[in-house]
């Protein structure tokens, strides 16, 4: 069988904790494989309700085996917390041995660099992430695996601690990291983690060559991604669809599919351009009546209106041939909606999304105004219970994606989702 990959299509946040935690009755792995805990993943079933974020969001069904690959940056506090918290054992949890582990200098560092930014800071989650991907890339990570190596894990950390207490303390003016008790952590997360520790590749590769359903989870969103999004303000690393090749060791050919999944808006969390951006007392409307806050932070998110030009983007940047729509209830009754179909960027008009977030701060976005709907979408399953206002709204989404809409998310419980298109054939 296949792997299908849901990935999000805008700034993050576009509900896809709850789209996997619907498809993964289907699926026999659900794998993560970029981000870390700056990601928050919400579901909500008859379970409960659960806000992740490291471990994957098929962990509400006891058939699925939930990978976290090595693409992914892991902080073991709170991967721990979050086995405990859902009762996950190794039969329904793995952990690659390549991923990258958050250390508590990188949480230090993540705050002391924004604290540096000043006014031009990304507004980070403050988890780590950043530094620990940094890390990665000049050689000086420590990978899960290590941690099964106390005596190399010995020879390593004294000279990485030292190194990152010198930029700590004397760029950055801040308090030592001791290590000791950095190592001592190491030795209780390699205790506790041991059993969840293996090689992911084989064990997608295998799930593949027999029956099963790989669905590959997606945190952050394409206009976070480090190389095609909205840079600097972006996250570091790879949310779009090649980040999931490299960050599970799967080939091209494994695909069966690749869904974006669209909020029926736009949110962002964090600095950076948002064109369509609804400032002042609409926005804050919107947002309270949404519950638009972080599920990692809490912070207030910024509210917009869909943005055309770079949902076609993002669905080209990843090569879509499906999209979700989520939160279409969350439009119901409203009067009319705006979306925005193309940018003016200094008095010119273009559908083009640029690649400078500069100019991208200078575009005012080109709106179409479409009738809203009165009736309620909250909960329906079926297409033919669509109104026409909705059904009209998601047509001219498809049109200025260029992207099929298969499944539309009607409410944030598992059972409030309308499927047009099986995503995964049956
Ligand atoms: P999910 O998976 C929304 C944003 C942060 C900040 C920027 C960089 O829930 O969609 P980082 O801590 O990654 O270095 O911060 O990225 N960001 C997210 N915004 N949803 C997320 O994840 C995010 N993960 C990071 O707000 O602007
Ligand atoms: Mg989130």
């Amino acid at each position: 069988m296949p792997a299908y990959a849901v990935i999000g299509a805008q700034w993050g946040d576009e509900g896809k904790g709850k789209i996997i935690d619907f498809l993964a009755e289907n699926a026999a792995v659900i794998a993560r494989y970029s981000g870390g805990n700056n990601a928050g993943h919400t579901v909500i079933n008859d379970a409960g309700t659960f806000k992740l974020h490291l471990v994957p969001s098929g962990i509400c069904w006891p058939h699925v085996m939930n990978v976290i690959g090595n693409g992914v940056v892991v902080d073991p506090d709170v991967l721990l917390k979050e086995i405990s918290e859902n009762k996950l054992d190794p039969s329904r949890l793995a952990v690659s041995d390549r991923a990258h582990l958050i250390m508590p200098y990188h949480v230090a560092l993540d705050r002391l660099e924004e604290q540096r930014r000043g006014s031009s800071a990304i507004g980070t989650t403050g988890r780590g992430v950043g530094p620990a991907y940094v890390d990665k890339v000049s050689r000086l990570g420590l990978r899960v695996g290590e941690l099964l190596d106390p005596e190399d894990l010995s020879l390593r950390l004294p000279d990485i601690v030292a190194f990152k207490n010198e930029i700590i303390t004397k760029i950055y003016g801040g308090e030592p990291i001791e290590l000791d008790s950095v190592f001592e952590l190491t030795m209780r997360w390699a205790t506790e983690l041991a059993a969840f520790i293996r090689p992911v590749e084989d064990l997608i590769a295998e799930v593949l060559e027999s029956d099963g359903n790989v669905i590959i989870e997606g945190a952050q969103g394409a206009l976070l991604d480090l190389d095609h999004g909205t840079y600097p303000y972006v996250t570091s690393s790879n949310p779009t669809v090649g980040g999931s090749l490299t960050g599970l060791g799967m080939g091209p050919n494994s695909y069966g599919g690749v869904a974006g999944v669209y909020k029926a808006y736009c949110t962002r969390v964090g600095a950076g351009p948002f064109p369509t951006e609804i400032e002042g007392e609409l926005g804050d409307r919107i947002r309270e009546m949404a519950g638009e806050f972080g599920v990692t932070t809490g912070r207030a998110r910024r509210i917009g209106w869909f943005d055309g030009v770079a949902g076609r983007y993002a669905a080209r940047v990843n090569g879509f041939d499906g999209m979700i729509i989520t939160r279409l209830d969350t439009l119901d009754g409203w009067e009319e909606i705006k979306v925005c179909v193309a940018y003016e960027i200094d008095g010119v008009r273009t559908d083009q999304f640029p690649v400078d977030a500069v100019m991208l701060s200078r575009a005012k976005p080109v709106y179409e105004t479409i009738p809203g709907w009165t009736e309620s979408t909250r909960a329906i399953t079926r297409a033919s219970q669509l109104n026409s206002g909705a059904k009209a709204y998601i047509e001219r989404l498809e049109d200025l994606v260029g992207v099929q809409a298969k499944i539309i998310s009607t409410g944030p419980r598992r059972e409030e989702t309308l499927v047009l298109t099986d995503l995964i054939p049956k």
